[in-house]
């Protein structure tokens, strides 16, 4: 029996790649960059998977531009750069990588919260410049964290892990909000379900876990900035374009808040000249929060089982379209 063909489209760890090699043809885009779109329906054409990056689109178009495929294994726990309704009719799986990078994030979300809260950066390219000449008493002062307020923006695995890190170790008061109650939530931390602008308002910290839909899309706007406290401290390790950047720059600019900690932009890499790039209260970090060895290898051992499941026709290990089946017409 020939082994079905599949298309990678970057070096993963061995942890994943070992188990594609094994039970697929594959091709492995090796380039650092992601593979153009034309170099994808061309590597496409005649592949039954593909494991894929949040780097790339995949939409209707080019599934259409592969009439083998029968499986998308996405090496991410987010999946909005797919086209999810396109695949499920077009009787496509897609899997993604939850569960196994949630500590990773939420550490990454905290150590941004403490840093822009704390002025770490900003004060460590002062001392690097030079211009630490003496101790200042009334130099680089940020926030307290401890028993401050938190705001977490879409309460799932890894906003319910920053919650307990800054509940446990700060004993923050924990504010929520989501579609959806929380019994643990509000049993184990004390968790406050508030509607949005109750918790742009009362949030010392407000950190962003939401999904990147049409409804999330650009909702932290300057309407939302503006009701924030001017000593609030902005987290974003979940997608870039919940943020409109601009308003964000220019809150930070004018101090509407205090501080921001973004290991997400919009686009990825931002444009050089994007202004939060120049702003001292503002740290970007380069979409960093799973890159951990035992996050990484979870995700590639995951992507690799979703995508060879997907290929026997089995049950995805991480399945974001199960009602696929009821629709497969391939
Ligand atoms: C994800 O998994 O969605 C992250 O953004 C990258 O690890």
């Amino acid at each position: 029996m020939p082994k079905p063909k599949v298309f990678v489209t970057r070096l993963i760890p061995e942890a994943g790649l070992e188990k594609i090699r094994a039970g697929c043809e594959a091709d492995i885009w090796t380039d650092p960059l992601p593979p153009p779109a034309e170099v994808m329906r061309q590597k496409l054409a005649d592949c039954e998977g593909l494991l894929s990056l949040l780097t790339e689109r995949i939409d209707g178009p080019l599934m259409d531009a592969a009439p083998k495929l029968r499986v998308v294994s996405n090496y991410a726990v987010g999946f909005n750069n797919i086209d999810v309704d396109a695949a499920t009719q077009r009787g496509i799986s897609v899997g993604n990588t939850p569960g196994v990078l949630t500590d990773a994030t939420a550490d990454m979300a905290f150590a941004l919260l403490i840093s822009a809260a704390r002025r770490i950066v900003e004060s460590n390219r002062y001392a690097l410049d030079g211009k630490w000449k003496t101790w200042e008493p009334l130099g680089h002062v940020g926030q307290d964290l401890a028993g401050r307020t938190l705001g977490i923006v879409g309460l799932g695995r890894i906003g319910m892990a920053m919650a307990r890190r800054c509940r446990g170790g700060w004993n923050m008061h924990v504010l929520y909000h989501d579609q959806r109650p929380d019994e643990q939530a509000e049993r184990e931390l004390s968790a406050e379900r508030v509607d949005f602008d109750a918790l742009l308002a009362r949030s010392d910290f407000i950190s962003v876990h939401a999904d990147l839909n049409d409804t999330t899309r650009g909702m932290f706007d300057l309407a939302a900035f503006t009701k924030m406290k001017r000593t609030a401290v902005f987290v974003n390790t979940a997608r870039g374009p919940l943020v409109v950047e601009a308003d964000l720059a220019r809150a930070l600019r004018e101090g509407l808040i205090f501080a921001a900690g973004l290991d997400v932009t919009d686009p990825e890499p931002p444009r050089l000249d994007n202004p939060l790039l120049a702003l001292p209260n503002c740290l970007v970090a380069p979409h960093i929060a799973s890159a951990t060895v035992s996050s990484r290898d979870g995700m590639a051992e995951i992507a690799a089982d979703n995508l060879l499941a997907g290929l026997r026709g089995e049950p995805l290990r991480a399945w974001v379209n199960p009602d696929v089946v009821s629709r497969r017409k391939r």
